[in-house]
């Protein structure tokens, strides 16, 4: 199988980035994570990039100038596809439309549902039943763009934060590897 070449964007705990490492180690993967992005320099998922020797680049500073360099970077090592996950920066336009519908990016919520930030806070708030997370594909509006696929499980306010975050992120685990697969399989990549 032909692999793309992806980029997996970062800010924190990087278990999603983890999950996506060990599934492109697998050849039948359709991608091969050749660089990893993250916008803080202590970024705990950096590890996993380190200990598979993946290049990296920090993206901290939002102008014009860091952005072109990351720009050059994604174009030097040929990716076409970049992968958000549980990256905290919004992207510009610019570099969302030299990417068209070539960003996905993971969200903790069944979307439309809590978009934005401090989402497991407002399921809770809402008293949901059902909740989940969602891979969809990047545009100009935040956590707005086309939906590949939801994952959900019920829920109720026994639920802690942390208990929703844990199960979300389990599911998570298994939404984004499905969904990688789903777009390479449908659409002429
Ligand atoms: C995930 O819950 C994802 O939905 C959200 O940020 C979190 C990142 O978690 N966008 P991790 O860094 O992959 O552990």
């Amino acid at each position: 199988m032909v692999k793309k070449n992806a980029c997996v964007f970062i800010s924190g705990n990087g278990t999603n980035l983890k999950n996506l490492i060990k599934h492109s180690n697998n050849y039948n993967f359709p991608i091969n994570i050749k660089l990893v992005v993250s916008s803080k320099p202590n970024a705990y998922g950096l590890l996993y990039a380190k200990k598979q020797s993946i290049p990296i680049l920090i993206f901290s500073k939002k102008d014009f100038l860091s952005e072109i360099k990351i720009i050059n970077e994604l174009k030097r090592k040929k990716i076409e596809i970049i992968f958000l996950a549980g990256y905290m920066k919004v992207l510009s336009k610019r570099f969302i439309n030299l990417f068209n519908n070539k960003i996905i990016n993971i969200h903790p919520s069944l979307l439309p549902k809590f978009k934005g930030l401090n989402t497991f806070q407002k399921i809770r708030d809402n008293k949901e039943i059902k909740t989940g997370c969602t891979v969809h594909f990047v545009n100009e509006k935040l956590d707005s763009g086309k939906i590949i696929l939801k994952k959900f499980f019920f829920t109720d306010n026994s639920f802690d934060l942390e208990v929703l975050k844990m199960r979300t992120q389990k599911l998570e685990h298994r939404a984004f590897p499905e969904a990688i697969i789903k777009v390479f399989e449908k659409t002429n990549f």
